[in-house]
């Protein structure tokens, strides 16, 4: 079977984030042949201007996504919107088009009922912005997800996992 390689990026920076942990439970989603990687240093990348060559932390950003065949992005909501730096390392492929035609899943989550709406809009938004290939079954907002965590930080709430199973398998059916 050909290899398929996917990237997913958390728009949290927090060590005991919510949606890091939900990045880190779709590993055991993901066939043989796919492998899969959670990208490290959002926090690095400088804030995006288009007056600014790439640094080292661009280009790493970059290249991680040029590499794989499909992302997966799971963010939080801070004012409503997508945390500012997840939104910078979009801004920085804009340009130079990393994501154009690049299949991507997004998914947000937030302790509150609301489940993370507004930013998991905005960030669908900046994705069509950025040519990204979806359908309508790509994108999940998962509400009260501390409600879905037992005490051992794993998530055990089956629903969830089910809906989670089925965003690494749109993902890969889109990636074809
Ligand atoms: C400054 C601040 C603003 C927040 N704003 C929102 C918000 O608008 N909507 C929401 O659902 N949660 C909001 N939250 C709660 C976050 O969703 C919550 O802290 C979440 O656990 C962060 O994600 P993480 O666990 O992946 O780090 C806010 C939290 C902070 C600290």
């Amino acid at each position: 079977m050909k290899k398929v390689s996917l990237l997913s990026i958390s728009g949290s920076l927090r060590a005991d984030s919510t949606n890091t942990l939900i990045l880190r439970k779709l590993a055991e989603f993901l066939p043989e042949h796919v492998s899969y990687e959670l990208f490290e240093g959002l926090d690095q990348i400088p804030h995006f201007s288009p007056s600014l060559p790439d640094n080292a932390a661009v280009t790493n950003f970059k290249q991680a996504i040029q590499r794989a065949d499909g992302v997966i992005i799971c963010t939080p909501e801070y004012a409503f919107g997508v945390p500012g730096t997840l939104k910078n390392a979009l801004d920085w492929t804009v340009s130079t088009g990393e994501l154009n035609d690049k299949p991507v899943a997004a998914i947000s989550a937030s302790p509150l009922n609301t489940g993370g709406d507004k930013a998991l809009a905005s960030l669908l938004l900046t994705l069509t912005a950025l040519g990204t290939r979806r359908n309508e079954d790509s994108a999940l907002s998962i509400p009260n997800i501390k409600l879905k965590i037992n005490s051992l930080n794993q998530i055990v709430d089956e629903t969830t996992l089910e809906a989670l199973k089925a965003q690494c398998d749109n993902l890969l059916k889109i990636i074809g």
